[in-house]
């Protein structure tokens, strides 16, 4: 089995800022409400030439680059997102065309704002697998086209964003030591996008505006939250053999610092080692783990051989948890330079 690990992570943010008092203009809200109760004091918002693949792709552009890797060593790419361009073609396949990775195979995970755990555990399984070399994992979404500008209680929670990581391999007790995925589709129309689809297509009786945005059971979705993140973020460090006075940096999903407080509590972790900026991009569905990761790794929050754990949950319901030790990546260049 090779070991998998992180050898770049980066990120793209459109330029347009909402911020609260932005919002207050539009809605029965105020500044100190959402900063109370969610942490968040803005968000960014894709302009109109702006969608999911080209906010991924600029993100995807990057992490190559970071890694210095071309396009054509890229053996598979795996887009994350719930707000795909179209519902065809596969968000990645854009991705694929836009970074101009000719030799890779291109497919989306969707399962919310799982869905990076999700995509990143899969990625890591076939580069493990000896099925991939380099694989790239992309968390991109623009939630703001699927809000309901009127629904207080859920708008004022989200923003878009992207982020990407390469994986590949690294040197040995480096990279991934556990992973640990769920789901409880009991609770599926806690989260839910109705219309659009199989079950509520375009021209069914009875479908309005509403039906084609997120609708939300924010204080059972915060229930929800609380408890899984905490609980599966223990389940992950257990299987990768360390104590919660071993992580060195806890990235939980960046939905809300009152549920990102409990997390760590819960895993038994100070927040100071806890990535928080939820409050500069409300949540950001897929994009918002890669894009803490990505913030952490560029203000100098991890370090060669720390141990960092990354958890997420979201609609389905569904939540993932993994654990890296993380670099080993020097040593791996250094053997393929000299080959
Ligand atoms: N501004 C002002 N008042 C508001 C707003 C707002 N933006 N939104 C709701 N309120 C009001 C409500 O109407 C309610 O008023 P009432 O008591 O007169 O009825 C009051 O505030 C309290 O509402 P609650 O829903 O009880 O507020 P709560 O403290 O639970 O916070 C929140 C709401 C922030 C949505 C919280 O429940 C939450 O964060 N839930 C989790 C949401 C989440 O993380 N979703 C992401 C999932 S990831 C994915 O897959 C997409």
């Amino acid at each position: 089995m090779t070991n998998v690990g992180i050898l770049a992570v980066s990120h793209y943010v459109p330029e347009k800022i909402l911020t609260n008092k932005d919002l207050e203009k539009k809605l029965d809200t105020s500044d100190e409400w959402i900063r109370s109760r969610t942490g968040i004091e803005e968000r960014r918002v894709a302009s109109d030439d702006e969608t999911t693949a080209s906010i991924g792709t600029v993100a995807a552009s990057r992490v190559l680059e970071k890694a210095n890797c071309p396009a054509d060593q890229v053996d598979l790419i795996i887009v994350a997102t719930m707000t795909p361009d179209s519902v065809l073609p596969a968000v990645s396949c854009r991705v694929q065309a836009g970074i101009g990775a000719k030799n890779a195979g291109a497919f989306d995970v969707n399962i919310a704002c799982s869905g990076f755990a999700y995509a990143l555990a899969l990625g890591c399984s076939y580069v493990t697998s000896g099925m991939a070399n380099k694989v790239l994992v992309i968390g991109a979404d623009v939630m703001t086209r699927v809000m309901d500008w009127s629904d207080r209680g859920t708008c004022v929670l989200f923003g878009d964003g992207a982020g990407a990581v390469l994986l590949g391999e690294v040197a040995e007790g480096y990279g991934l030591l556990a992973q640990e995925l769920g789901s409880d589709g009991r609770g599926a129309e806690h989260l839910v996008i109705p219309g659009g689809a199989g079950a509520k297509p375009m021209g069914s009786k009875h479908l309005t505006d509403k039906d084609f945005t997120l609708q939300m059971n924010g204080r059972e979705v915060f229930r929800f939250a609380v408890q899984v993140m905490g609980n599966s973020a223990v389940a992950a460090a257990k299987k990768a053999g360390i104590t919660s006075e071993d992580i060195d940096l806890f990235i939980p999903h960046q939905a809300n610092s009152r549920i990102i407080e409990s997390a760590a509590k819960r895993l038994g972790v100070p927040m100071e080692k806890v990535f928080v900026n939820v409050h500069n991009y409300g949540n950001t569905s897929c994009a918002s783990i890669p894009l803490a990761l990505s913030e952490a790794v560029e203000a100098g929050r991890v370090k060669e051989g720390d141990k960092v754990v990354l958890v997420g949950f979201g609609g389905g319901l569904a939540w993932g948890a993994l654990v890296f030790n993380w670099g080993g990546v020097s040593e791996i260049r250094k053997k393929a330079d000299a080959a």
